[in-house]
């Protein structure tokens, strides 16, 4: 992340303060489960690759120079335009680093996986206690070996087996390693998803030329597996443009839209939720573009009343606890969010930090096993906490958006860690009036 990014603030904290009357027509970046996608298959294809709205964050980045220590030919030609020249992945000749990012190194060890070939994979702290298991279990059922459960892990790719595996968790990354090591194999290779997960890699892997059929709750590669290079356009990320869009809805005053937002079904959760709590938000311009939906969507503020979330919505919405958290204190009544405990491994024990920040902002939250717990302020919670955001950017704009509605300033520490998913956040979040110094 620039300095740029997050100036003004000092060192590497925010503080932010009442904003009334945010108004903006904005653009968010580029999703990013998308773009790690587009990197990865765009590397394994034949022939050229072009991706428009790449998002250009820490996380996105090692990816793609994961990609290019394979052997691709990874290069940037404009801002957020970017072509990939592709083919047989090669040893790389050092670690491959994967910094923050679990989507980078569970994708990559599936793709990896296909490839005869050695490579280790590394990452930065969080994302060195994170669990992998979950992706490599399968992948050494279809034939992979790997050393240990947490990075860093030296995978041997290569005598791919076919398998058909049940994804019980819901998790897109374990359906898209399996996915990405199985165009290695002729032989059947599926996931039976009895929840399913966001489904990016099924719709980008046709985008590619490459037979995949959904049936039911199951995910099937089918007879031709070869990747042909193409065109990528890449949608707001709705997770990032849920920050601006609860900033709009618990600042006064407020109205922001934010345009060519991507509203997969399987992403939108947050959406129902709010529109549940009663929230003002209009969805629009409905449209598809290289077979995703999306929209322009239009937050207002206004009072919100509390929700109860199922668990079965947890897949489509598990990036956007700590901001629906956040909706929550400011609604009337007491929220409840239901086997939310997957929380608990992803960037920060987010469970954890979500609820220490907001006590620390006085608000009442606690964890009951997996269920969180919030009781809303039904107005403006107090505030005037420095919140840790345990290196989590999610946890960092979430309780950056806070700040902007409670009565006493907050303040957030690692807000160097937003670049990681949100390059701009700070100046774009300035542009629709936020206070933040
Ligand atoms: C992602 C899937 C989700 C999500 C992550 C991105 C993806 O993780 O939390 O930020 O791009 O596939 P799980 O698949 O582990 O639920």
């Amino acid at each position: 992340m620039s300095a740029a990014d997050v100036s003004p603030g000092e060192g590497d904290h925010l503080r932010t303060s009442a904003s009334p009357g945010l108004s903006g027509d904005i653009h968010v970046p580029g999703d990013k489960s998308m773009s790690h996608r587009a990197l990865i298959l765009g590397g394994m294809a034949d022939g050229e690759t072009w991706i428009d709205g790449l998002l250009e964050g820490q996380d996105v980045l090692h990816t793609a120079a994961a990609v290019r220590a394979f052997g691709a030919r990874v290069d940037r030609a404009a801002n957020g335009r970017w072509r990939v020249r592709g083919g047989r992945w090669t040893q790389p000749a050092a670690p491959i680093e994967c910094g923050n990012s679990g989507t980078a190194a569970r994708l990559l060890m599936g793709a990896a996986a296909g490839f005869d070939l050695e490579a280790t994979f590394v990452g930065d702290a969080s994302l060195s206690v994170r669990p992998m298991a979950r992706v490599l279990d399968p992948l050494r059922a279809m034939g992979v070996r790997a050393s240990g459960d947490t990075l860093p892990v030296t995978l041997r790719g290569g005598g791919i087996r076919g398998i058909s595996y049940v994804n019980e968790n819901a998790s897109a990354q374990v359906k898209s390693a399996i996915l990405f090591a199985g165009l290695a194999t002729d032989a059947p290779v599926e996931v039976v998803e009895p929840r399913p997960s966001r489904d990016h890699s099924e719709t980008m892997l046709r985008a590619f030329g490459c037979d995949v059929s959904t049936d039911g709750g199951t995910v099937r590669l089918g007879g031709s597996r070869t990747l042909t290079g193409t065109t990528i356009a890449i949608p707001g990320d709705p997770s990032s443009a849920a920050f601006p869009l609860v900033a709009a809805l618990i600042a006064p005053g407020s109205q922001v839209t934010v345009r060519g937002v991507m509203t997969n079904p399987l992403r939108a959760g947050l959406f129902a939720t709010l529109l549940e709590m009663g929230a003002d938000i209009r969805i629009e311009n409905r449209r598809v573009a290289n077979g995703e939906e999306i929209a322009d969507v239009t937050a207002r503020s206004g009072s919100l009343r509390a929700v109860e979330v199922p668990a079965p919505r947890v897949p489509s919405m598990i990036d956007e606890y700590a901001i629906l958290a956040v909706a929550a204190a400011f609604a009337t009544g007491r929220s409840v969010m239901h086997g939310v405990g997957e929380l608990r491994v992803k960037e920060s024990d987010r469970l954890a930090a979500i609820i220490d920040g907001l006590v620390a902002c006085g608000v009442d939250a606690r964890a009951e096993g997996d269920t969180l717990i919030v009781e809303g302020c039904g107005g403006t919670p107090p505030g005037g906490a420095n919140v840790r955001a345990m290196d989590d950017h999610r946890i960092a704009m979430s309780f950056f958006v806070m700040g902007l509605g409670t009565r006493a300033p907050v303040t957030v520490d690692s807000a160097a860690m937003i670049g990681t998913s949100f390059p701009g956040f700070v100046p774009l979040m300035r542009s629709i009036g936020c206070n933040c110094s």
